[in-house]
């Protein structure tokens, strides 16, 4: 069976995709490959974050390999938080403290708008093929629902009434940021890995 790294330890990731690629592939998270480096992510963009680790995990280990990167982009706050969304109210800070100060940024602004932003950047044989996926919404004047982390609670997409947070999971992953990107991997994996020509 062909052998990926997902360039992550976190286990609900590498849960939810193995199991979308059992039988063909045969996922490896960090950990698998005995890599426990800080991998740095200094891109300005989620792009170039993505490539980053992609290819730090390609150029050590020479195997085939994908990672992820998310952002919240709001558009009155010039695109913000981005590549930090993860830490925009500062480093060791919660997420709460990141809602608020998103919440706050928008306080005396009509445009609301944002979107969920996630990029998979996939190496094969050491090419480069990107994914995005993408969520249209608005940011809620204040928080719903208990369910979900980061910014799931003031985010209201396009098309629904209730936020991320108040949604069950798999509604949110059949119309996320991550799920629609995670879509386009995995077609491409099923319909083009077997023909993808040695470098
Ligand atoms: P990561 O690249 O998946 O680690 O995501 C970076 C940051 O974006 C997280 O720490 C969250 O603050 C935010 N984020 C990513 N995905 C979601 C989501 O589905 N809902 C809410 N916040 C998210």
């Amino acid at each position: 069976m062909h052998q990926l790294v997902f360039a992550t330890n976190n286990e609900h990731k590498l849960r939810e995709l193995s199991e979308i690629l059992k039988g063909e592939f045969k996922l490896l998270s960090l950990n698998d490959i005995s890599c426990s480096d800080d991998i740095p992510e200094t891109g300005n963009t989620l792009e170039a974050n993505a490539s980053q680790k992609s290819f730090y995990i390609w150029d050590r280990y020479r195997m085939d390999c994908f990672s992820d990167d998310t952002g919240l982009e709001v558009a009155a706050l010039n695109n913000e938080p981005g590549v930090r969304s993860a830490r925009y109210a500062g480093e060791g800070r919660k997420a709460n403290d990141n809602i608020d100060k998103v919440l706050a940024g928008l306080k005396d602004k009509e445009d609301r708008k944002a979107c969920f932003r996630c990029v998979i950047s996939l190496i094969i044989k050491g090419k480069e093929y990107l994914f995005e996926g993408r969520v249209d919404g608005q940011i809620l004047p204040e928080r719903h629902g208990s369910s979900g982390f980061g910014y799931d609670p003031v985010f209201l997409p396009d098309g629904f009434t209730q936020s991320f947070a108040e949604m069950d999971a798999e509604t949110k992953n059949s119309i996320s940021h991550r799920g629609r990107a995670v879509q386009k991997l995995v077609r491409f994996l099923h319909n083009e890995y077997p023909h993808l020509p040695d470098q």
